[in-house]
């Protein structure tokens, strides 16, 4: 059921036992499916997200589901602490966020609200609420910023170039603090650049998205830069097994890094997709974006050693699953693909690095 209020949301299937899970950002696009991998596995999961940038859609298998919450709240309010209290998640995976960074780097403030002081409330309000522990979506992306030796391992330095890097480093650093400080065990997944389906192509984020729906539907492609930067493309379905492998009691370190260790470049990622969509389409070049590092991938292999993880899906069976759900998704009105269609927010694409 879908509530709209910081009230405790009936119906809620787990018991006392079994506290359920809570998802921040669950209306999103990597949050809606790991609610739908978590209730899979028979969790109870209670979702929050304020649907600035998610969408219920996302989340229509899960609204199905009898062990399903959705509340739709802003992380930051004192109604956030108060349904966290009510609902005594056992685990919380807090994947709220502003996430784009060009919007971080014209509105800073915003950005530090949402992603820094909302992971602060996230963090208080699980304390309080008896949580055994957090996992935070960061940014393999972003955190690290520039460096000559790929791919990047998690004790390289932090010199994050945009605002919403920054930002994740900050939360980063809030949910170590908070295991040293309160004993709350927290980890941050630091996530390559996630594609796949549902993932919104009128945000930022998604490169793969935008260039799916655009050469899908005949438009032009636009890529920022020479075509040369490239980055760590990891399947949403890989991104959520990390965080379930993340579940259990067990000894992390505060970071972990989720990505494939293969960096793609924008013009080859391209070129694989219209490939792969049956298109001849040259993209249109523009100077590349205040903020956007040139080359990212991450080094996994802690992780692996730690978890067994692995990613599953090679990028062009990653990709031709993306595309089939854009096509899919074009046959209906309400989908973000058919507002693509009738020119509704319609941009240009590039590469992103989140
Ligand atoms: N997509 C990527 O490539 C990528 C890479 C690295 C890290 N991440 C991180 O993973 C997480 C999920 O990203 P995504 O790609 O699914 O993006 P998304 O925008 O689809 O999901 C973020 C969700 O958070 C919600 N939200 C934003 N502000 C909120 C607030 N104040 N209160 C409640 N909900 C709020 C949005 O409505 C949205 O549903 C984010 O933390 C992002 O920074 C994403």
């Amino acid at each position: 059921m879908v509530s709209r209020s910081g009230e405790a949301p009936p119906g809620m299937t787990t018991t006392p036992m079994s506290p359920p899970f809570l998802v921040t950002g669950a209306a999103g696009f990597i949050g809606s499916h790991l609610v739908d991998r978590l209730l899979h596995s028979g969790a109870g999961v209670v979702g929050v997200d304020d649907l600035s940038t998610g969408r219920l859609s996302n989340l229509a298998e899960a609204s199905r589901h009898p062990s399903f919450d959705f509340v739709e709240l802003d992380v930051t309010s004192s109604d956030f602490r108060t349904l966290v209290s009510r609902i005594r998640p056992q685990l919380v995976l807090h994947l709220a966020a502003q996430m784009s960074v060009r919007s971080s780097v014209a509105d800073p403030l915003h950005d530090a609200r949402v992603n820094v002081l909302g992971t602060i409330n996230v963090l208080e309000a699980a304390l309080h609420a008896g949580a055994r522990k957090v996992l935070l979506a960061s940014s393999g992306g972003t955190v690290y910023g520039q460096h000559a030796t790929l791919p990047i391992a998690e004790d390289t330095r932090l010199l994050p170039l945009s605002p919403y890097g920054a930002s994740k480093v900050a939360a980063e650093c809030y949910v170590e603090t908070y295991q040293r400080l309160h004993g709350l065990t927290g980890i941050s997944l630091a996530l390559g650049n996630v594609y796949g389906p549902r993932q919104d192509p009128h945000g930022e984020a998604g490169v793969i998205s935008i260039f799916a729906r655009a050469l899908a539907v005949g438009d032009r492609t636009t890529i920022f830069g020479d075509g040369t930067a490239s980055r760590d493309y990891v399947y949403v379905s890989d991104v959520v097994e990390a965080f379930i492998r993340c579940v259990p009691d067990m000894p992390f370190p505060a970071r972990l890094n989720v990505g494939t260790g293969t960096a793609t470049s924008v013009r080859e990622l391209h070129d694989l997709l219209a490939g792969t969509c049956g298109s001849y389409a040259i993209p249109i070049l523009e100077p590349a974006r205040a903020g956007e590092l040139q080359h990212v991938s991450l080094d996994s292999s802690v992780l692996t050693a730690l978890t067994g993880w692995r990613p599953e899906v090679p990028l062009l069976q990653g990709l031709k699953l993306t595309v089939e759900w854009v096509r899919a998704s074009l046959g209906s009105d309400s989908s973000p693909a058919a507002q693509h269609r009738n020119g509704e927010g319609a941009r240009p694409s590039h590469p992103g690095a989140h």
